[in-house]
């Protein structure tokens, strides 16, 4: 039997060939927080990533990351939300909220990645604008993503805690988590 690690916990993948990893993400685990939109491959909601490298879960064959380490944006600051999270919240990031999960796992990657490669220098909006042009968000959300991002890549949200009663909070968590946002 194959398995991944998803989260960290080690999980068996299904025997049938065809399941992909979006299917069994959202269907066989519950972890509704990857969301299914398009399916297509364009417009990055399903983002996961897959040994750290964020990759589309709804072209994925779940075959694919046998013995691979799988992250979904519920164990993106699992115990302490990532710095990208913190500010897509302080800057409402976001409006219905469908699309970001999605930008969350690739945005985290991308500040991670930065963070390594440029200290707590800001990038451009060029810059991320390159990384997420994966995604799209059709409430138009952008200006307050690439603010968020930009100033999680400089630092600005290192060691924030979570803040409870912001209205993003609540839409980010319910779009992450209630089954009936599936
Ligand atoms: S649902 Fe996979 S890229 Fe849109």
């Amino acid at each position: 039997m194959s398995t991944m690690t998803i989260n960290g916990r080690l999980t068996p993948l299904p025997a049938d060939p065809e399941a992909l990893l979006v299917d069994v993400i959202r269907d066989a685990l519950n972890l509704t927080g990857t969301k299914l939109v398009g399916g297509a491959g364009v417009c990055g909601a399903c983002t996961v990533l897959v040994d750290g490298a964020p990759v589309v879960s709804c072209l994925m064959p779940a075959r694919a990351v046998a013995d691979k380490s799988v992250t979904t944006v519920e164990g993106i600051g699992a115990g302490k939300l990532h710095p990208v999270q913190n500010a897509f919240m302080a800057h409402d990031a976001l409006q219905c909220g469908f699309c970001t999960p999605g930008f969350i796992v690739e945005a985290a990657a991308f500040h991670d990645r930065w963070r390594k490669a440029k200290g707590t220098a800001t990038p451009s909006r060029e810059e991320i604008g390159a990384a997420l042009s994966g995604h799209l968000c059709r409430c138009g959300a952008y200006d307050g993503i690439f603010r968020a991002v930009a100033e999680a890549c400089a630092g600005h949200f290192d060691g924030k805690a979570r803040r409870s009663r912001c209205s993003a909070t609540t839409a980010w968590c319910a779009m992450s988590a209630s089954p009936s946002r599936r």
